[in-house]
């Protein structure tokens, strides 16, 4: 494949390790672990690997010589920047124990670890990767290691290679069943380790002991700057509201972050909705207002951001999908009537509120809630196109406001979603020096012979020499929790805490950003020039950690 300018260029850049790992280290064991809650449950599920202790590397005066190992790495869910990075990292880590060391990628997927898909990663191929976005040294897939059917499949496999260690780079699901997979090879003496990496653009997977998933730095940097640009056209022409819907499947951090960086007119966060018990036209009625206060002014034009998983967090509208899913899986046959005779049995056959709330719903999105299922049955509510579903409900709204006189501007809107634009983009900084640093942890990790580990560096604000890097038990971030039905050990998803500061400083600005045009262009990512214009972490990142 060509490659462009900037991809030669950036090849050359030397992710900057933590200074505990630039040379031969040692792993330091802290005091033992316990789940964040749900203790004894968790224990006794996991008896092999809960309560260890946390470690940290520190340089190792006295090194010895490390034997070769075999190690293989899985790509696991959606694409985030640096994935190739945490390959590299590992693939240098695990030659620096032993130069015969050999790392082994399994493809598309946990799936290819289940069906015998590999291909060895050697030094000319990881070289053609460094520094690049996206995860196709290997590729991805949503398979999940759950089964242990699945686990005894990959186990051949690894047998076969002689693999004695396996790192899972995946979000919360993925780390979960990382760790049910470590308990489970130790159970039964398999001999391999398990080691995860937290991966996801959405910047759910974080806690007290994993400050952040990699991804999250450059996908919200490629989105901020995408705002950016349309805020100055916005600015420029000043007839056009943007409706901005932004990835993130089920928390809000890409939006809110987004906002943090661009001080937008409008950035509906889901959390907030829900907590405040909101429903969808009380959302739009928060959206007409301020429409209508910046026409007073003059100003129609301005920008609302809407996080994905909106929908899912609007209490009405989750009791929709959830009636509509049991009344279209009942009555498949429906699906397939026209479009009029679909939406009247839909209305006919809901319960009351949720009639009344389909019914309210633009034609349009209705349907969409009516089509579009994955193979569970379940609506894919990332299809759902909850910015045209706004705008259109905000123009409603408005026309009412013109009629009590309230409202006399004009209102022409322009859709957007970014999401894709930005999961594979190449790394920024903070990302590449991140998960390079996470891989090579991660090869530290195996060399210290544990298994069930999060590769897992601290201190991330920091410049990235000072970070500090050790390892915790995957079953340290678990709590029993209700998935499908069944009440099982899960990593805590973190959702968008109203009380932290990230929040507790938009909410502070955003009734001046709603009226008054504030808007920031945060540009491109800068891979080469000044530290300030380089190297900053998230502004979430940077409230988490000096503005408590
Ligand atoms: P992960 O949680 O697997 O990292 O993926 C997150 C995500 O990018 C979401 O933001 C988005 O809703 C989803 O993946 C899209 O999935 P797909 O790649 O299958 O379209």
């Amino acid at each position: 494949m060509k490659k462009s300018a900037l991809q030669i260029a950036r090849a050359s850049y030397q992710p900057k390790l933590p200074i505990s790992l630039t040379g031969p280290v040692i792993a330091v064991e802290g005091a033992p672990t316990q789940s964040v809650a749900d203790q004894e449950e968790i224990k006794k599920l996991f008896p092999n690997t809960y309560g260890l202790p946390e470690l940290h590397f520190e340089r190792n005066p006295n090194p010895g010589v490390g034997k070769p190992i075999n190690v293989g790495v899985i790509l696991s869910g959606g694409q985030a920047p640096g994935g190739h990075n945490v390959i590299s990292g590992l693939f240098d880590g695990i030659k620096k124990i032993n130069r015969d060391s050999r790392l082994y990628g399994f493809l598309m997927g946990p799936g290819g670890l289940v069906d015998h898909n590999y291909k060895e990663l050697t030094a000319d191929i990881i070289d053609e990767y460094r520094n690049t976005g996206g995860f196709d040294i290997i590729g991805s897939g949503r398979t999940k290691l759950e089964t242990k059917e699945q686990f005894d499949k990959g186990l051949e496999i690894l047998k076969k290679l002689d693999i004695k260690a396996l790192v899972i780079i995946g979000g919360d699901d993925s780390n979960t069943n990382a760790a049910v997979l470590a308990e489970y090879y130790k159970e039964i003496g398999a001999d391999v380790q398990v080691i995860g990496c937290p991966k996801t653009i959405d910047g759910d997977l974080k806690n007290d002991v994993v400050e952040a998933s990699f991804g999250f730095d450059t996908a919200t940097k490629t989105y901020s700057e995408l705002i950016g640009n349309i805020q100055r056209d916005c600015y420029s022409a000043k007839k056009y509201w943007h409706f901005i819907k932004l990835m993130g499947r089920s928390a809000s951090h890409i939006a809110l972050e987004c906002a943090l960086q661009t001080q937008p007119n409008v950035c509906i966060i889901s959390e907030e909705v829900e907590a405040k018990n909101m429903n969808l036209q009380d959302v739009v009625n928060y959206v007409a207002d301020i429409v209508a206060e910046r026409a007073a002014r003059g100003c129609n034009f301005g920008t609302v951001l809407i996080p994905e998983g909106l929908i899912e967090f609007i209490p009405a509208m989750k009791n929709l999908i959830a009636e509509l899913n049991d009344l279209l899986a009942k009555n498949p046959e429906v699906a397939k009537l026209p479009a009029d005779e679909q939406r009247q049995f839909v209305i006919d056959n809901l319960c009351e509120a949720n009639s009344r709330a389909y019914a309210s719903l633009p034609v349009g999105v209705a349907r969409q809630l009516t089509l579009d299922r994955d193979p569970h049955g379940n609506v894919q509510v990332s299809l759902i196109e909850t910015e045209k579903l706004l705008s259109e409900m905000v123009a409603v709204r408005l026309e009412e406001k013109r009629k009590e006189g309230s409202y006399n501007g004009k209102f022409s809107a322009l859709h957007h979603f970014f999401g894709y634009e930005g999961r594979c983009a190449a790394p920024s900084n903070f990302d590449a020096d991140y998960c390079y640093a996470l891989g090579y942890n991660a090869a530290c990790l195996i060399a210290a012979g544990v298994t069930g580990y999060i590769s897992s560096l601290r201190n991330l604000t920091r410049p990235s020499v000072q970070w500090l890097a050790g390892g915790v038990p995957i079953t340290m971030m678990f709590n029993m929790e209700r998935r499908n039905g069944k009440i099982k050990p899960v990593i805590q998803k973190a959702l968008v805490n109203l009380n932290d500061t990230p929040f507790r400083r938009f909410a502070a600005k955003r009734d001046d950003w709603a009226i008054n045009t504030s808007y920031v262009f945060p540009g491109p990512i800068q891979y080469f020039g000044p530290s300030e214009v380089c190297d900053q972490p998230t502004l979430t990142l940077h409230y988490e950690q000096f503005d408590k």
